[in-house]
């Protein structure tokens, strides 16, 4: 963990908007200290996977891999851009229900970590192992009624998650009772399952199943995979890491010696959330006899694609950089309400209602915290405006852009305004081509 850097050290009104910012010694630090406290709970033999869906953004794998990370991945494109990034096949995490079976193929002979989670991966993991004897290493994803032991705690309730193959059914037994008739070594298991409460104790009922998974079916565990769904990352969540490592680690070595079984984590929100800021400018302000209506920069589309949040971590900077948060002194008038409102044409693109906040007026610089993770991987390349830029901040405040908003420049005049006006045609000048 490591100081934040204070955020008068930057000047916000100089980026090009909307944007991401993030803090790269946070960003590092993130990933460094999960994986340091999981290496230190368990052994040498333990990795942060880091969840590219959570955020693909090339720069993020980079600083991943250089902090000492895996990645997981759970498409073709994602196992791409990984290699692309300079993660080596058996630094790649392979999950979900859709792996193509090209990249499976490929996983499986070139060292990835697999984890099956379909019906067709079983199908095709075994189809290849009759074809390369010895040769198929993979892991199971299990599918375990946590609901039952953590009441209130899961996203999915009583009705249960999608994912895995069932431990209660006798259909987790049976697939790797499947895979171990074609000759393939079921050395791991995938735990995954992301809870709304995020508690030690999720993490110690998934661990406590995959001991009595590995004990019931005779594994000999080359990895456990205990998944993501942590938070973590930043002051405010100092230690949060090194409490899931030891709870995890305790229960897992009934089953698995740390010195031979590797454990594996799959973090997203806990590490690349927090280091992000999304900044944005207010372009518009008009009431009707209902409400005020501010216009901005950011838009839900590219912060809340659940499209489920009613408030967010907003802070609010004049355009000259002065800070203008409730209780500020910037001499505004405070209103009951203002509803702040994306750049897109939804009617549902409302941010949040702002309630006794200053005045918001069209310049000043709006930012929202901790928006690092399922931000930009649901923004669209194009819609309505491009991606949000992207800067990096360094220790010294200072912002280094990544990629900028691919806005196209402005406008040539072509003089068909004063033409509608029933003007004179001007003479279109020798480099104006688009005038002739
Ligand atoms: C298989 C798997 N691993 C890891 C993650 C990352 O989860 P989180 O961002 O909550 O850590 C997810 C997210 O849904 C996932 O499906």
């Amino acid at each position: 963990m490591i100081e934040p850097i204070p955020v008068g050290l930057t000047d916000w009104t100089q980026l090009q908007t909307p944007c991401f910012v993030f803090d790269e010694p946070e960003l590092r630090a993130n990933f460094s200290d999960f994986d340091q406290a999981l290496k230190r709970a368990w052994s040498p033999l333990a990795h942060v996977a880091y969840s590219v869906k959570t955020n693909p953004f090339g720069w993020i794998l980079d600083v991943a891999r250089e902090q000492g990370c895996l990645a997981e991945v759970v498409s073709a494109d994602e196992f791409a851009l990984a290699l692309e990034h300079g993660f080596t096949p058996d630094q790649v995490v392979f999950n979900g229900p859709v792996k193509p079976r090209d990249w499976l193929e490929y996983a499986l002979a070139n060292g990835a970590y697999v984890n099956l989670d379909s019906v067709r991966d079983i199908a095709w993991t075994c189809a290849w192992s009759r074809e390369h004897p010895g040769q198929a290493h993979v892991g199971v994803r299990a599918n375990i009624e946590l609901e039952r032991f953590i009441p209130g705690e899961t996203i999915t309730g009583e009705r249960g998650g999608r994912f895995g193959f069932c431990y209660e059914n006798g259909e987790l037994a049976r697939v790797i009772g499947q895979l171990r008739e074609a000759g393939v070594d079921v050395c791991g298991l995938h735990m995954h399952v992301t809870t709304l409460s995020r508690s030690q104790r999720a993490y110690e009922v998934l661990a406590q199943h995959a001991v009595r998974i590995a004990r019931e079916n005779g594994l000999a565990l080359r990895y456990v995979d205990m998944g993501g769904g942590y938070y973590g990352g930043g002051m405010r969540n100092d230690g949060a890491y090194e409490r899931y490592a030891e709870t995890m680690a305790s229960v897992l070595r009934q089953a698995a010696d740390p010195a031979t079984c590797t454990l594996l984590t799959e973090p997203g929100g806990a590490v690349v959330c927090t280091p992000a800021r999304f900044v944005g400018r207010v372009v518009d302000a008009k009431d009707t006899t209902v409400d005020r209506f501010v216009t901005c920069e950011l838009s839900r589309v590219d912060i809340d694609h659940e499209m489920k949040k009613t408030s967010y971590p907003l802070h609010a900077l004049t355009r000259d950089g002065t800070p203008k948060d409730p209780g500020s002194a910037t001499g505004a008038t405070t209103l009951p309400r203002q509803v702040l409102c994306g750049f897109t044409c939804m009617e549902s693109d409302r941010l949040c209602v702002l309630r006794d906040w200053p005045e918001l007026e069209v310049g000043d610089v709006l930012y929202i915290d901790f928006a690092g993770a399922y931000s930009m991987s649901f923004t669209p390349g194009f819609f309505i405006e491009h991606a949000p830029a992207v800067y990096r901040r360094g220790a010294d405040g200072a912002c280094t852009l990544l990629r900028g908003n691919g806005r196209p420049p402005a406008p040539k005049d072509t003089g068909s305004a004063h033409r509608r006006a029933g003007e004179q045609r001007r003479e279109a000048p020798r480099d104006e081509p688009g005038l002739r």
